[in-house]
Order: structure tokens, then sequence, then C-alpha cells
């Protein structure tokens, strides 16, 4: 904690303050000055007299050196033929085929001579086909090499410009940065060596130790004529990112771009957006700008990662991260190649090689951060809804309990404020303390919504949030240097923004979240609108326009929905402590969960609970995420599994759409489907919106009921392997849902698998996502199956299969070989971690499994760094079953394991011994095939061996 606020204090606003945008003197610098003017020429001549004869002595160095680089043998040289002197070649337009061109002339119309402008080819073709008119020649180039120098674990090489491109300010001096970091991890770093630019002061990155690194798995292998250079894995020779066969290398001020063949179509990720898991190869853009729009094809998302993920064709995986967060627009076309264009910061690329996709989500989460790990009372299920009074609130109450529903947690929206604004309670909600302390009578919870908006225009003195606010200088400014006025929720008209790349603002939100604690002990925050939302474009004033044209207007703006940056968002010319909103934009609610954690860490001294709408790389660490708006309709609810599959790879494992929908009304049949799956979110949340009809499970009905409660108690039951799958994921970086793929890399009939998803690697999940259907069909690769329901064997070689799904179950599947701790279900999961642990086994073909479960309080901080958690393996093989305990520091007063279940046992044992003595409570099941140990009162946590024969 200490450490915490000392991290928050100084080391991480240290960083940004070194990132603060007002000390890039460089690139204002460069927008001012388009022609060279004396002085600057001869710092130039200087700097190439310097380089040229550092080179020298370089390659004086390199020739002596009989030490094979293994990145790039022989091909660190320097080229000092007078390239101040070096015309472009001759370009080379003869492409042959469509699919390898790149678009020369991206949103905007070219004709012949705009295109020949920019030093590109013209080729019109069709009107309704998408390749480019307008297309990079192979061989287009503006930079040349004049230095490349080996490091100690990589190569430094620099270009100069030689021709500006149409760009304004193209920068002049390059370097590229290769860093060979880990035998599995390649970054490469492009960035203006005479000026340093903005990069993200989140998510904090572990530097490198410079240390040689003789056996990576790969080789880059650069090109010596222009910025471009491919990564290649060793074992296969495969190219993993070629941009050496590309041209349209750009680097200006405010538009960066760089393209790249990839090895296969098979890539994932770029988030946030809609779209299926295998994102569309044609010639599809994916834009990253957060932004608050209902979930829709086509439109900029409310977060915004970087990162992807692709299959190779050996069935190996590898991934890239592109650390930057200003706005982009990423687009795959089917040669298959990738093409990021920014519109500002540097280009920091990391490679991870995997091989598995597994290993890529891990390695990806040692850069990002690893994901936190949520209190247990958060994985059991949240009823919420937008429109609500205080009345309506307790009547759902009661008829949940009533039904027996799993419930733990009561969510309120901003219903319960007064006038919407933050930190107030209206006169209807005056009762709200009293719930919550009543709801921790009974082990509930509590979660308040939050916006990051603060009221602006109630009468003066009678807000501290914002007096205080406004007194302590946090508030984003517009360039006046004035606080930045927009509207959100807030009734009276005004909205200001918390900056929270500011140190103040720790104490100010402290001080906020704590005393409105005092008030209302809530357990959780839900913080929402933070992209950042805003009603009116920019700042009521308008937004600032001669100094910040470059801001509002630059030169590209990606696809984003509404045309201007500022759309829906607050303007990009205001200033923030760590920089400019320009840059910072999509860092906004990154940076407000990571504050919020902290003051809740700090007010509850407990595990910090918070869901954030908007998030970036590296979000995972702090928070969680809904998926926001979507629509209570079968195609969204379908769309939900692609999303939790892609944010779990995102390094956010704690997500989950809103059960039944949110926008427009559910149905009974939509909503007992979806009742079904979401008891399978990682995050079940079951949210509606304000004017719709109750979607509560009681309202629709017994139907939903049913489903609800008998999906929910399958939930409850299998807490603890949930639990030790977040615990998995919060140490090693592993996924929690997860796609067929990550288990079955080397069966392609798994890649684009989209409606049937895994928890772990042992529970298949295969809902029911279309209207009138009781079966679902479902593809089971080479492996053995047991129906959750009847224990029934399915032995699959790899081919589609028919499930029954009556209309109050959802089909599950037990992969064999695995060993899963459960629970009996309660209604709370205060209440079912009192009950006894059981263990279901599922043998493999071999007739073995294995499993695993990590066990401690659910709400203590720093569990794993002060080891006080349990840690208990498993393991099954031929009729025996052995506990081995790796850790035992948590003491817990129930330890019991009372129940174990072993599918597929063939033979009816005669004798059972538990921990070598003769045991009587078991039963064989012959037409199940199912041995079932009951009432076996063994210790969870010490060691144990069950035998039959
Ligand atoms: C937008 C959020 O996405 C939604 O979940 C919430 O109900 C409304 N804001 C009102 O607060």
């Amino acid at each position: 904690m200490k450490y915490l606020k000392e991290k928050m204090n100084n080391k991480q606003f240290l960083k940004s303050d070194f990132c603060n945008y007002n000390s890039i003197s460089g690139s204002n610098k460069i927008i001012k000055s388009n022609s060279y003017n004396c002085s600057r020429v001869f710092t130039v001549l200087a700097a190439i007299l310097l380089i040229i004869a550092f080179s020298y002595t370089c390659i004086q160095e390199y020739e002596k050196n009989t030490f094979e680089s293994q990145f790039l043998k022989r091909e660190i040289k320097t080229l000092n033929d007078g390239y101040l002197s070096k015309k472009l070649e001759d370009k080379i337009c003869s492409i042959t085929s469509d699919i390898e061109k790149f678009d020369c002339f991206p949103r905007g119309n070219a004709n012949q001579d705009s295109c020949e402008q920019r030093n590109c080819c013209w080729s019109p073709i069709d009107f309704n086909s998408k390749p480019p008119w307008c297309y990079y020649p192979k061989n287009y180039n503006n930079y040349i090499l004049v230095n490349m120098t080996e490091t100690n674990n990589g190569i430094m090489s620099y270009f100069r410009l030689i021709n500006n491109t149409t760009y304004t300010s193209d920068i002049k001096l390059l370097c590229v940065e290769i860093s060979f970091q880990t035998i599995k991890r390649l970054h490469i770093k492009i960035f203006d060596a005479e000026n340093k630019r903005y990069e993200p002061p989140y998510p904090e990155v572990p530097t490198q130790k410079n240390k040689e690194l003789l056996n990576s798995e790969y080789t880059v292998s650069m090109d010596k004529s222009k910025v471009a250079f491919s990564v290649i894995r060793k074992i296969d020779n495969v190219v993993l990112f070629d941009s050496k066969s590309v041209g349209g290398f750009i680097y200006s001020n405010q538009f960066i771009q760089i393209s790249a063949v990839l090895p296969t179509k098979y890539i994932y990720g770029i988030g946030e957006h809609r779209s299926n898991l295998t994102l569309d190869m044609n010639w599809k853009t994916y834009t990253l700008f957060n932004h608050d729009s209902i979930p829709t094809n086509n439109i900029n998302g409310y977060g915004s990662h970087p990162f992807y993920l692709i299959m190779e064709k050996s069935g190996k995986s590898h991934g890239v991260f592109l650390f930057n967060s200003n706005a982009m627009d990423v687009i795959l076309q089917p040669t298959p190649a990738i093409t990021f264009r920014v519109i500002g910061g540097i280009l920091d690329f990391y490679y991870f090689l995997g091989p598995t996709p597994a290993e890529v989500i891990t390695q990806y989460t040692e850069i990002i951060g690893r994901p936190f790990l949520p209190p247990y009372w958060s994985l059991g299920f949240h009823l919420c809804r937008f429109g609500q009074t205080f009345s309506q609130l307790i009547e759902v109450h009661n008829k949940t309990i009533n039904a027996g529903i799993p419930w733990d947690t009561h969510w309120n929206d901003i219903d319960y404020m007064k006038n919407r604004n933050d930190f107030t309670l209206s006169d209807d909600f005056a009762k709200l303390p009293d719930y919550v302390h009543y709801l921790h009578k009974i082990g509930m919870h509590s979660v308040l919504l939050l916006d990051p908006g603060v009221s602006s225009r109630e009468p003066n003195g009678t807000y501290p949030p914002y007096d205080v606010g406004l007194k302590q200088e946090i508030f984003i400014k517009n360039s006046s240097g004035l606080p930045l006025e927009g509207q959100v929720w807030n009734r009276d008209g005004g909205t200001v923004f918390p900056d929270f790349t500011n140190p103040k603002i720790v104490n100010y939100w402290i001080d906020q979240l704590s005393r409105y604690h005092n008030l209302v002990p809530y357990d959780g925050l839900w913080i929402d609108m933070n992209e950042p939302s805003n009603f009116v474009n920019g700042d009521w004033q308008g937004c600032a326009f001669n100094d910040s044209y470059n801001w509002e207007n630059p030169q590209y703006i990606p696809n984003i929905q509404g045309g201007v940056l500022k759309y829906k968002t607050i303007c990009m010319s205001a200033e923030q402590h760590s920089g400019r909103h320009y840059d910072l934009h999509n860092l906004y609610g990154f940076t407000e969960a990571i504050i919020t954690q902290f003051a809740l860490t700090t007010i509850r001294n407990t595990r910090p609970f918070v869901l954030s709408r908007s998030s970036f790389s590296g979000f995972g660490h702090f928070a969680g995420h809904w998926t926001g708006d979507v629509f209570s309709t079968w195609d969204d609810m379908s769309q939900s599994i692609t999303d939790i599959i892609v944010f779990n790879m995102f390094g956010i494992p704690l997500i989950g759409a809103d059960i039944c929908g949110f926008n427009g009304n559910t149905t009974v049949e939509l909503c007992s489907r979806w009742s079904q799956l979401g008891a399978f979110y990682p995050f079940s949340r079951n949210h509606n919106s304000e004017g719709c009809i109750d979607q509560d499970p009681v309202s629709l009905g017994q139907l939903v009921v049913e489903s609800a409660r008998k999906a929910l108690m399958i939930r409850y039951s299998l807490l603890p392997y949930l639990y030790s799958l977040f615990w998995k994921a919060h140490i090693y970086g592993e996924t929690v849902v997860r796609p067929l793929f990550f288990e079955y890399f080397y069966d392609e009939n798994t890649y684009e698998i989209d409606k049937q998803f895994l928890w772990g690697s042992a529970l298949m999940i295969c809902p029911v996502l279309s209207k009138d259907e009781i079966h679902v069909n479902i593809y089971l690769p080479n492996d053995l199956w047991y129906d959750y329901y009847t224990k029934e064997i399915i032995i699959s070689n790899g081919s589609v299969f028919t499930l029954p799904a009556p209309p109050d179950t959802i089909p599950l599947l037990l992969r064999g070989g695995y060993v899963l701790p459960t629970q009996v279900p309660a209604t709370t999961t205060k209440l079912s971690r009192k009950n006894p642990f059981g263990l279901i086994v599922t043998p493999d073909k071999s007739n073995e499994a294995s499993g695993y479960l990590f066990w401690d309080d659910g709400d203590s901080l720093d569990v794993w760094e002060n080891a006080l958690y349990n840690e208990v393996h498993f393991t099954y093989k031929n009729s025996v079953i052995i506990s081995e305990v790796i850790t035992n520091n948590y003491i817990d007063e129930n330890v019991t394991l009372h129940n174990i279940t072993i599918f597929g046992v063939n033979d009816v044992p005669k004798y059972a011994w538990i921990n070598n003595k003769s045991c009587e409570t078991y039963f064989y099941n012959k037409t199940e095939n199912v041995l079932y140990f009951q009432q076996l009162n063994v210790n969870l946590f010490t060691k144990f061996n069950v035998t039959w024969a």
C-alpha cells in the first residue's frame, strides 16, 4: 500500500512528467519550420560528420570482430555514399495482384495527379472493388540508412529523410532500436532521434536489462535501403512480420504508417470493436479511439487494444503489441497484410513468439501487467438496472431472494444520485445506506456507479466535489488554462473532467470516495462514461481553434464515428498533467481505473473491485470490463462470446456482457438463454436500460427463473475452479475463458469457432444462441468428452456433434484428463464458501487426470506476495487419486472435502480406501459409469489419497 502510494505519487507521475507533451519541443518546432534555416543546416552537417566518423570506427570494429551476430549477420554497414544527393529510384508500379496494393490515398479521393504527387502508382479498377486505385510502389522510400551499430542485445540504426511526403513535418532523423529482450520477446522501437515525442505513461512496461542474448527464437532482417525489417521465426523460417516487401513507410509528426505482410489470415484482437473472432481480412479498417457508442460493426468502441495474435500454418502462434495510445486505424487486407496508421506518438512494437497462443498471452501480460485477482464475492451473480426507484429495488431484492436465485451483489446506477451528480444521494434513495448495511448483514455486496464528470453548475459553495477540485486545479483544462466544461448526465448542464494523470488527483479522489463511503459503505465501483463521453462535442465554449488546429483537425483523421476527434468527447487540445488530451485520450478510463482501484484499496483495505467501460492495454491489472450498451437481441448475445474471448486475450479476464441485453426490450426466451450463457461469463451481471421492461429473472417468469437458478447453481458449485483460473491469470497470465484453438492449436478447424468456449482447459460451454432451438451443433476436437449432466462419454476424432438443450438447460461438456475442485453451491458466495468441497475427476483416454486448487480468504490484499494462500494439486491414475499440498498458509475453518465424482469408471469397484483405510461411503452408478464418494470428511489441505479396486 505504502509502496503503491509512493508509486502513485512519485514514480508513475515522474514518468508522466517526462512524457509531458510540452517538453516535446521537437514536434512543435518541426511543425513551424518547414524549410531548413541556416543554423539547422550547419547543425545537420556537423551531425553528419560526426555520424560518418563514428560509423567508420564502428565498421573497423565490426570488421575486426569475428563474433557472428545472431541477428544481423554481416548486415551491419554504414552507408556514407552521399545520401544528401540520393534520388528516389524509379517507382516500380508493376504489382502482380491487387491484393498486394497498399493504399497511398487513405480516407481521401485520389485522382491521377494527386496520386502521382505522392510518388504513388495510379491504376483505376472496378468502382465496387476494394483494392486501392492509388497505391505505393514496392520500392517507395523516403529514408536512407546512415548508420547501423550493434548493441549488447540488438541493433541500433539511424535513417535520414531524403524526400518529404505530403504529410506535414516528416521526421528528419529516425532511430530504429531493435532489442532482443528475451528468447521469445523482441522489441522494435522507431523514434525521432533528435526530439522526444509523446510516449504513453501507462502501462509501465518493465525496462530491459541490457544483457546479451544468444538463443532467441527469432531473427530480424533489416533492409539496408529503407526503414523496413522482417521478423523471422528461426525454427521454421516463417516470416512473422515483413515490412521489407511493402512500401508506404511514413513517419511524419501526425501521421505514422507502417505496413507488413503477415504469415496467415488467422488474426485476432485489435480491439475494442464488434466483429467475428477471426478478424476480417477483406480490406477492413479497425479504428482505435475510445468512444461511447452502442457496440456496432465498423464503429470505434469504448477501449483501445493495439494488440493482435496470429495462428501460423504450423499451429504455432505469435503476438504483436504496438505500444501507442494515439488514435489509429489498423487496416487488414487479403495479402494477408496489416497497416498501422497512427496520428501521434512513436512506433513501439513488441513481438511475442509464443509458440502456443496461451504463451503469447502470458508473454504479452508480462509486459502490460498481469490481471488483478478479483475478490471472491465478485465472481457471484450481479443484478442491476438503470431507471429504478428505491421501492422497485426493494421489490426486486425480495423476489429474487425468495426465488432462491444465487445472487451476491446489488448494483445502483445513477438513479441513486441527486441531479445525477457523483457523491450525492437523492431523496428517493435516502435509505440506500441502510440497504447496503443490510446487504452486508446477509453476506451480500453493493457496487455503485460513478461517472468521472463532476457537475460544474451547482450554486457556488454547495457542491464540494467541484469547489475542492477547482481549488486544487485537478480538472482538465482547455487551451486557455480554464477547466474544460462539457456536459454528461449532470442535470444542471455543466460537467468538468478530473485529470487522472495529475498526481494531486490521488488525494482528491480518495477524499471524495472515502467521504461517500462513510455515508454509503459500498464494496466496489462501476466507473462509466470514461472514454470520456461528453454530450457536447468538445467544450461548451468550443475548442480553441488557432493554436489547436492540428490537434482538433490533424491532416489524417482515423475512421472514427462522427468524423471529428472531439465528437462526443472533450477537445483534443485540452491539457492534462501528462500531456495533451490528443495523446492521452485513449488512456482516460485506464488512468481513472488506476486511481479508483488505489483509492478503494486505501479506503476498504481489502481487495478492490472496479468495473470500467473504457480500457487500454494493461488495464486488466487494475479492473474488469463489461461490453457496454448491447441490444437485447440474439445477435448481440451471440457476439458476447467473441467479446469475452478477446478480452481474455487482452489480459482482462474479468469480463461479461449485460445479461438479457441492455438496450431494448428482451423476451422470455432470449433472457432465459442469455441467463444460461451469462452464468458462464467470468463477470456475470444482468443489467437493463431505463424505460425497458423489467428483466430481473423473476419479473420474466418461471422459465427465466429456472434457467438462471440452474445455471447459476452450477456456476456457484464450480467457483473454486473458476477462482483457481483467476489465480493462474493473476500469477502466470493465463486466460480464464478461452477459445478452442488455445487448447487445440494443432487443429485448424478450431480457429474460427466463436459459438462455444472453454473455462480453462476443462469445461466447454455450448450455449443456445438462436430462437426456438432445443439442440446445439458443436465441434468437438479430437479428445474424450463427458456430458456434464448425463455423464455420457463422447469420443471425438474431431467432428460435429448434436447435444440436447432443453429450454432451461445450457449444454456443458467436461474434457477428459482433468480434476475440477467444486463446492456445494449456496445462494451467496459467503455461504457457498462454508460448504463442503468436492472434486470432479474426468479421466482421459489413458485413464489419467490432473488439476489444482488455489484458495485464500478471497478478499485480502497481496495474498500472493505474502504467500497467504493454499495451493493443492490433484492427480488421478488407474483408480488412485493423490493430492499434493504445495502451499498451506491460509487457515480456513472450512477444509472438508466430502464428495469426489469420478466419471468414466467402467468396472464396479468392490473396495475403496481413503488414506489407506477402508471406506464405505461410495456408490457406483452403472448407467452413468460414475463412481461417487460421499461424506469423506477428509482435510482438503493436507495430503490425501483415495483408491478403489
Ligand atoms: C451508460 C452505461 O453503459 C450504462 O450501463 C448505464 O446504465 C448508463 N450509462 C447510465 O448510467
